[in-house]
C-alpha cells in the first residue's frame, strides 16, 4: 500500500480469542457469565468490592496460562518494521500485545496488571491478587482497585487518540464488535478525516458498514496476511 505514513490500529477481545481468552459478547462470553453492572461499574464495586476484586484476580491469574498468537506477533513486527507513525490502541486489559513484542501500546480500558489506589490516585504495576486488600505500594493504604475502566468511567488518553485519528492515513479495527463507545466511533472519526478504514474481524461487526473495507476471518490469519501485504511481503 503506497502513501500510508500514519496508521492507527484499534484492537478488541477478538485478537486475543485464539490465545484462549473469552471475548465479551460471544455465546458463552464474559457478559453471559457475569452481570456487567456487578463486575464492571463503580456502583458494582461500591456494593460488593470483594466480588469485583475476586473477578479481576481470576482474570489476572488466567493470563499466566495463555500466550500471544500470530496476530499479536504480526503487530509487533509492524511496529518494528513500519517506517511511518503507528499508534496501537487496545481495548483489551490483557498483556498479550506486550508479550507478543509490541512495546508501545495504549490501553484505553486500562490493564489487569496495573492497580489504581483510591486513596492516593497512583497507578502501580501489579501482578498479584487484590481480594485480600493489600496496601498500596505508594501510600500503604489498603485501597487498591483494578486499574481497568468500568462502564460510566472515562477511557484513558482520549485526547491523544483523537489527535492521531484526525491525522491518520489508515485506521484498522481488529477483533472488536463495535458495540462500546467511544472506541466504536473511532472509525467515523478517521473516515471524516479522510483515512482509509479497514476492519479485520471474524464476522461483520455492528459497525462494519462504516468501514471502506472489511475482511472477515480469524485474526490469527488475517492480521499476519495484512501486515505482510503492508510491509511488502
Ligand atoms: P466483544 O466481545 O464485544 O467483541 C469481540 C469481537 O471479536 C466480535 O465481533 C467477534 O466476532 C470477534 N472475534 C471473535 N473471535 C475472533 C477471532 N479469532 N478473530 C477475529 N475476531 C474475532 O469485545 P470488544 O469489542 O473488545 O469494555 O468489547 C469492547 C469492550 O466491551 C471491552 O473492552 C469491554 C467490554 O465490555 C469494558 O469492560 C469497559
Amino acid at each position: 500500500m503506497t502513501g500510508i505514513n500514519r496508521i492507527v490500529i484499534l484492537t478488541g477481545a477478538g485478537i486475543s480469542a485464539e490465545s484462549g481468552i473469552d471475548t465479551f459478547r460471544s455465546a458463552g462470553g464474559l457478559w453471559e457469565q457475569h452481570r456487567v453492572e456487578d463486575v464492571a461499574t463503580p456502583e458494582g464495586f461500591a456494593r460488593d468490592p470483594d466480588l469485583v476484586l475476586g473477578f479481576y484476580d481470576i482474570r489476572r491469574e488466567a493470563l499466566a496460562k495463555v500466550e500471544p498468537n500470530p496476530a499479536h506477533r504480526a503487530l509487533a513486527r509492524l511496529e518494528a518494521e513500519f517506517a511511518g507513525e503507528l499508534l496501537l490502541v487496545t481495548q483489551n486489559v490483557d498483556d498479550l500485545h506486550e508479550r507478543g513484542g509490541s512495546s508501545r501500546v495504549l490501553h484505553m480500558h486500562g490493564e489487569l496488571k496495573s492497580a489504581l489506589c483510591l486513596a492516593c490516585d497512583m497507578r502501580s504495576a501489579w501482578d498479584a491478587p487484590m481480594a485480600h486488600h493489600p496496601p498500596c505500594p505508594v501510600c500503604r493504604s489498603p485501597s487498591l482497585r483494578p486499574d481497568v475502566v468500568w462502564f460510566g468511567e472515562m477511557p484513558y488518553q482520549m485526547e491523544r487518540i483523537y489527535t492521531a485519528l484526525t491525522a491518520t492515513d489508515l485506521f484498522v479495527s481488529i477483533g472488536t464488535s463495535g458495540a462500546v463507545y467511544p472506541a466504536a466511533g473511532f472509525v467515523q472519526e478517521a473516515r471524516m478525516a479522510g483515512a482509509h478504514t479497514l476492519e479485520l474481524n471474524l464476522e461483520p461487526s455492528e459497525g462494519s458498514h462504516f468501514f471502506t473495507e472489511s475482511r472477515h476471518g480469524p485474526a490469527g490469519r488475517l492480521v499476519p496476511e495484512w501486515v505482510d501485504e503492508l510491509l511488502g511481503g
